[in-house]
């Protein structure tokens, strides 16, 4: 492929959420530094909601591996779209109950809590982290409001993280749930990057797999990926792997205009305005579509700084 072409120690736009590769946007910085801050403050529930791709399980990664292991005990329930029993079992197994598939409910919860009791004994807090919340069946949601009901005279036994597509909102909107939205001390929400943030992304991710420079892409290029991407990261990374395909595949040695107007073209999900941009810049009309959508850029640069 074009890791040797480009000198990239490994693919610099991959879709699997790496922490090694986390930029961080200052959207994504606030929801970190607000998650370490109530965690560490004995918060009991907090919740991060961003669109589809924006980062939310990269985010989870990242806080995962920020918790001291001295001090938290967590547990990682990547897709909770369980009944109230599956879900309180992935729990036990998460912090170290042993259990069988056949143990009653209610002798279940009394296992987690006794197991609760027993790590805030040894001084250590723990953490449920749930993504794709969204998916959490109504009843679900009840049974972990009333797992957070365990606490000691002085805390919560357990700390919940919800991360979730904006449907997670709407669900907690409903008036049969406003008992646990009421327990939700902190919310957060992941923002797509803006023009400046693209350009910065981009630039880190190729610095981080080793590109010998970061200015891989060009300008136009840049501002194209920023209009078809909307700031989404995922989008982002799809269109750059792809532009760096068409890249190498014409032999050139950096990602202009043509190549991102390939990706764009062959990306789906890509959105229109990144497809009219295109377009400005191949009719017949070119240049006054340019002189027009330059003038918007210049505003956009000088706004995002
Ligand atoms: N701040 C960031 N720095 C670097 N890469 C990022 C960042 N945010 C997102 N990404 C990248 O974007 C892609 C999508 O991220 P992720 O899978 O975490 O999104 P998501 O919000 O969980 O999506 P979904 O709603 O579909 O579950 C991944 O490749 C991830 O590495
Ligand atoms: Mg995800």
């Amino acid at each position: 492929m074009y890791l040797q072409h480009f000198s990239f120690a490994e693919t610099p736009f991959s879709l699997t959420p790496d922490t090694q590769f986390f930029y961080a946007w200052q959207s994504h910085k606030a929801a970190l530094n607000t998650l370490l801050v109530a965690l560490n403050n004995s918060e009991g529930f907090i919740k991060v909601v961003g669109e589809v791709g924006t980062g939310k399980t990269l985010l989870g990664r990242l806080l995962l591996k920020s918790l001291s292991p001295q001090r938290f005990v967590t547990a990682y329930i990547p897709n909770p779209h369980l009944s109230p029993d599956e879900l309180k079992l992935c729990l036990a197994q998460e912090i170290g109950v042993a259990v069988s598939d056949h143990v009653p409910a209610h002798q279940l919860t009394a296992l987690i809590n006794s197991r609760l009791i027993e790590l805030a004994q040894a001084g250590k807090q723990v953490v449920l982290i749930l993504d794709e919340a969204q998916t959490m069946p109504r009843k679900t949601i009840e049974a972990l409001r009333l797992l957070t009901n365990l606490e000691t005279e002085k805390r919560k036994l357990l700390q919940i993280v919800m991360l979730g597509q904006p449907e997670l909102d709407h669900m907690l909107a409903r008036d049969d749930l406003r008992q646990l939205k009421q327990r939700i001390v902190f919310s957060e929400t992941l923002k797509p990057l803006d023009f400046m943030g693209v350009r910065n992304y981009v630039a880190f991710r190729l610095h981080s797999s080793g590109a010998a420079h970061s200015q891989l892409f060009s300008l136009l290029a840049l501002w194209c990926l920023y209009q078809a991407s909307q700031g989404i990261p995922r989008l982002i990374n799809i269109l750059c792997h792809k532009a760096l395909l068409s890249a190498y595949a014409a032999g050139k040695p950096s990602v202009d205009f043509a190549c991102l107007r390939c990706a764009i073209a062959d990306t789906s999900e890509a959105r229109w305005t990144g497809k009219l941009w295109c377009l400005q810049f191949t009719g017949k009309w070119w240049w006054a579509y340019s002189l027009a959508g330059f003038s918007g850029f210049l505003l956009t640069l000088v706004g995002g700084r």
